[in-house]
């Protein structure tokens, strides 16, 4: 059995930490995801703050530890490269994993903070075949395939609004040249990943933000109204300084509605009014179940090896994180023409 040589870039939350917490489904990690796959081995770490990096290789018994990463990478011949550090490091790491000669890359969302950089990684995967695939994780997620199928088979009709939301707390005061944006890029992305999945490509936004402490400072609150190519229409909310946060869409068909999201998913149908002679109403049956749950970490390292093997990106691809990044930033841009309509790019 050919073994995928791994190494990762980034031993914190997202990369490792997060194991620890009790209340989620495991493995809830990058490196827990690739440890649960007997064709992928874990064989090198990086991460610039030392102790982070040595409890990650107690952790996962890795060896091979570094607090820089080109070292890394030319010390050792990696089949896929992990990138689970901050955002406007991703592309740049990347491409340094291409020079490197990886086989496929498998790096956080969002692709990063640089347009020009993410357009670039792109660019450069696609011509030398190397499969990038972003962690834009529901993608994997066996509900959100289900809900999928619900809509390819048309079981609530035509989509006619998607009404989404990424809510969460307000955010620090953080510049823009650092971190992109606010809570519609970093949770948003999640959200615009989705519409593009479940909605098809997206023709136009209109944005409205509440940036309190202006333009170089990362925004509070982003909400956009969405024109899809087949006419469909979005509304969505990104941040909105609640004491809690929400992830959920709101699918709203000529023929039922589909709501998934963090906390469950519900399904309705149109059936014959018990209340009113005459009309119809909606009716909640029960979502169906998917015949085996795994977390998404597990489909996506599943996907990495097949993506290598095949020589193509199979989900969740570099493209579609881009189209996702072109998109948040056209809202921001729309926003601050008073929420003209304007075509992503
Ligand atoms: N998919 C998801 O749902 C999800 C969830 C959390 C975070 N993320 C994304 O994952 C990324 C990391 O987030 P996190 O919450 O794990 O952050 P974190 O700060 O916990 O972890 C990032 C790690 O990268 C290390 N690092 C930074 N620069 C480095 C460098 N040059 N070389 C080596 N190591 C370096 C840091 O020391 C840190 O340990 C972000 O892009 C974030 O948006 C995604």
């Amino acid at each position: 059995m050919k073994i995928f040589k791994t190494g990762i870039i980034g031993c914190g939350r997202i990369g490792s930490l997060l194991e620890e917490d009790p209340l989620r489904g495991k493995p809830c990690t990058h490196t827990g995801g690739f440890s649960a796959l007997p064709n992928i081995k874990m064989v090198a770490g990086c991460d610039i703050n030392e102790t982070r990096l040595k409890k990650f290789g107690q952790q996962w018994k890795v060896k091979k530890l570094y607090t820089d990463y080109h070292e890394m990478l030319s010390e050792n011949e990696l089949d896929i490269l992990c990138i689970a550090t901050w955002t406007n490091q991703h592309a740049t790491m990347a491409l340094e994993g291409v020079r490197a000669g990886v086989k496929g890359i498998f790096c956080e969302k969002p692709i990063d903070t640089d347009i020009k950089l993410a357009r670039k990684l792109v660019r450069v995967c696609k011509q030398k075949n190397i499969p990038l695939l972003i962690n834009h994780e529901r993608r994997w997620d066996a509900y959100y395939q289900k809900a999928k199928k619900l809509i390819q088979t048309g079981k609530i009709g035509e989509i006619k609004t998607i009404i989404g939301n990424a809510l969460s707390w307000k955010p620090d005061v953080l510049p823009v040249s650092q971190y992109g944006g606010g809570p519609l890029f970093h949770d948003g992305t999640h959200l615009i990943d989705l519409l593009l999945y479940f909605g098809g490509p997206i023709e136009w936004v209109s944005g409205q933000e509440t940036r309190p402490k202006g333009k170089h400072y990362i925004e509070e609150t982003a909400c956009a109204m969405i024109g899809f190519q087949n006419d469909t229409i979005g509304f969505i909310e990104g941040g909105g300084a609640r004491k809690y946060f929400n992830f959920e869409l709101d699918i709203q068909g000529s023929e039922g509605r589909l709501l998934i999201g963090n906390s469950g998913r519900e399904l309705y149908v149109t059936r014959k009014s018990k209340r009113f002679k005459g009309f119809q109403e909606l009716e909640k049956i029960p979502f169906p179940e998917p015949k085996r749950y795994e977390t998404p970490f597990i489909g996506g390292a599943r996907d990495m090896v097949k993506s290598i093997r095949t020589g193509k990106s199979s989900n969740a691809t570099g493209e579609d994180a881009l189209k996702a990044l072109e998109i948040i930033y056209t809202i921001y841009k729309s926003a601050q023409q008073k929420g003209k309509r304007l075509k992503p790019k």
